[in-house]
């Protein structure tokens, strides 16, 4: 046993836990994710999954995505992404949903499992029903040769390396930066969005994992501010479109890790709700990094500061107006709005991290979770 420890200990690389180690390979990881499918300079992008069935997936009638947990969010995201883009419909459904309710499908859609494992029971049953109806099946998986990326008829690897977190964080970004990338491709060969459109997006993309460092170099805020909300009973996380699929990924992150009861909303939901909750012991995290509604996500800042909630804001770098109203803010660089995720995720699980382990929780191992579930 004192050997395993031993091995434990440089397999951390010197940090306190395999989850800190994953959160901070993601410049790594992101670029990893990226390589050989995308070049600026060039002026390309081409995700090699896609090319034995080019056609079928570009004139898709839909894409249908089936995944669990934060694969679930990396999906609710891409139906942004795709749709936005490449101007493709598309659902997203947890596959065990899926699987029960008889859904509609044919020849004509191509399914698309997110998965890190490769092994979800729920999502390989999902794919064996799809695949029956005739649709095409696509992989998006981290585990090279698992049962998921045996069983798809083509794929993509997201090339994150060894997730051991129980709560998935590199993987979800890796399977962003891929579905992002099939959108684009799918965009400029459909003709979707203009040259020069395209180009500009490239350019921005390969910037991403610069920018990652850059987020994660902010650690020792986001560590400070953990201490401050470490005793809450509740959190609430807010977001609009690309980042509200966040909010419902840094809300399990904190419940997966810390134990702390959250919830994630469209921030227009507020109202809706949860703004009954809202008291002076209500932690409110807004990712307000949006260009495209930035007033908006400003007055809900206002309304919960209204009910004495304490606010912690996501903003972009150089925000003055939410930065005045908010107890405490979290900077990131500018990016276009459609990959502001990769970036706004990340200080999200620093935020869970470093709650959980001042709570003294196993943030690796979170009782009662499994890394893969391959029971229904
Ligand atoms: C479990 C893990 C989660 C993961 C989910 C889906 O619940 O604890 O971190 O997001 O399964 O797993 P998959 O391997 O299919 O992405």
């Amino acid at each position: 046993e004192k050997v395993d420890l031993k091995l434990e200990e440089i397999e951390k690389s010197g940090y306190d836990h395999f989850m800190l180690k994953e959160i901070f390979q993601q410049d790594e990881s992101i670029y990893e994710a990226m390589r050989g499918r995308i070049n600026a300079a060039e002026g390309w992008v081409t995700v090699g999954g896609m090319q034995d069935h080019y056609n079928r997936i570009a004139n898709a009638e839909r894409f249908i995505i089936v995944a669990c947990g934060t694969s679930w969010h990396a999906g609710m995201i891409a139906e942004y992404i795709f749709e936005e883009l490449a101007r493709i419909p598309v659902e997203v459904e947890y596959a065990s949903e899926f699987r029960y309710r008889n859904p509609i499908i044919g020849p004509k859609d191509v399914v698309i499992a997110l998965s890190q494992s490769g092994e979800t029971a729920d999502t390989l049953s999902a794919l064996e029903l799809a695949k029956e109806k005739g649709a095409l099946i696509y992989g998006i998986v981290n585990n090279v040769g698992s049962s998921i990326a045996r069983f798809t008829d083509c794929g993509s690897y997201i090339h994150a390396g060894p997730e051991i977190g129980v709560a998935s964080t590199k993987a979800f970004t890796s399977q962003l930066v891929v579905l992002t990338l099939m959108a684009l491709d799918l965009a400029h060969k459909r003709g979707t969005i203009t040259k020069s459109h395209f180009q500009k997006l490239i350019s921005e993309f390969e910037l991403i994992p610069q920018k990652v460092k850059s987020v994660l170099s902010q650690a020792e805020n986001i560590k400070s501010i953990a201490s401050e909300i470490k005793s809450a009973s509740n959190a609430l996380y807010l977001g609009r479109g690309y980042n509200f699929p966040i909010a419902l990924e840094g809300a399990l992150k904190l419940k997966e890790i810390s134990y702390i009861h959250a919830e994630g909303y469209p921030a227009a939901e507020m109202k809706h709700g949860p703004i009954a909750l809202i008291d002076m012991y209500m932690p409110v995290i807004v990712i307000a990094t949006n260009k495209n509604a930035y007033e908006k996500i400003f007055s809900n800042v206002q309304e919960v500061k209204a009910r004495k909630g304490i606010v912690i804001a996501i903003v972009s770098e150089g925000d003055t107006e939410i930065k005045k109203i908010a107890d405490f803010t979290i900077e990131i660089p500018h990016t276009e709005d459609v990959f502001s995720p990769l970036l706004s995720s990340i200080p999200l699980q620093l935020l869970a991290y470093y709650i959980a382990v001042m709570r003294g929780c196993n943030v690796d191992q979170p009782r009662n979770l499994a890394k893969s579930v391959t029971v229904e």
